[in-house]
């Protein structure tokens, strides 16, 4: 019998949808137990979550959480260490996509985004790491829009995600006499709630075309991008440390038609 005390502990931002919710099942199945943020202003419906482990036979908390709060996500850190004694890896994978044209770029809208998706992965790992020791993981969530591509009227998104992976190599560097690792992870087109919003990304119409344009002919599913995160978090990655790696189905190494 495993002694439940044993197993790691993983902080997953965004747990409540697509990328994130997908990876604390992936985490129960594998023996990870997970402390999940949700944000209560979004619909998504957290219980969900809390089942999809549960059948795994899991385990998993689930707090409310605003990655643009400082307070809120040092709480949900402090929450591991209450509830689980121990936080063992962090993956920040909270994010927000909207599409905003340059000249309608206004200040406000540019620094929603950013504190979004860029700040709140520093405070996600920030929080995580006064609890994190040696043997600790940390994978933060770019995007090919930004991390490899530009993306027209996602000036901001592109630019947070571009952010990320200098963040988790520096990161990487610093935090490395301490045992920790850190990495990025760079999706492609990814089915989930985000790139299913026709507003401000693809929609399933979009989708459906660009998966044409996709060497393994289709979008990737959200269980895909959170193998990799799982591996990456893991003992078998205990030498892979500062790395950006992408997970698209090829769409990035084809040549153009
Ligand atoms: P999603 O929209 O299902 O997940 C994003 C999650 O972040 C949601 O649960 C949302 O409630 C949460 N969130 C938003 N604002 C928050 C805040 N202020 N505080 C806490 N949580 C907040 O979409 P998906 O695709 O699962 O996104 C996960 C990550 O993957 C995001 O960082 C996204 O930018 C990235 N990504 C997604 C791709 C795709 O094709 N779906 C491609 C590349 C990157």
């Amino acid at each position: 019998m495993t002694d439940s005390h044993n197993l790691p502990v993983a902080l997953v931002t965004g747990a409540a949808s697509g990328i994130g919710q997908a990876l604390a099942v992936t985490y129960a199945q594998r023996g990870v137990r997970v402390v999940g943020g949700y944000f209560p202003a979004d619909p998504h419906d957290h219980q969900d979550t809390l089942k999809r482990v549960a059948a795994t036979g899991g385990e998993c908390i689930m707090l409310p959480l605003d990655v643009t709060d400082t307070t809120s996500v040092d709480a949900l850190a402090a929450a591991a260490m209450e509830h689980f004694g121990r936080l063992d890896y962090a993956v920040a994978n909270a994010g927000l996509l909207r599409a905003a044209p340059l000249l309608e770029m206004t200040d406000e809208r540019w620094n929603e985004l950013l504190n979004v998706d860029l700040t709140g992965v520093m405070r996600t790992f920030r929080a995580a790491a006064r609890h994190m020791g040696d043997g600790g993981a940390m994978v933060a969530i770019s995007s090919i829009a930004g991390g490899v591509y530009g993306w027209q009227d996602h000036s901001h998104y592109a630019a947070a995600k571009a952010g990320v992976p200098g963040l988790c190599r520096s990161l990487a560097v610093e935090l490395a006499p301490r045992g920790i690792r850190c990495n990025a992870v760079i999706p492609g087109l990814i089915e989930t709630p985000q790139s299913l919003d026709a507003k401000n990304s693809l929609g399933p119409e979009g989708l459906a075309k660009a998966a044409r344009s996709i060497p393994l002919g289709r979008v990737g599913r959200a269980d895909e991008v959170a193998a990799l995160v799982a591996f990456l978090t893991s003992t078998e990655a205990s030498y892979l440390t500062g790395q950006s790696i992408i997970v698209d189905g090829g769409l990035t190494v084809r040549w153009p038609d």
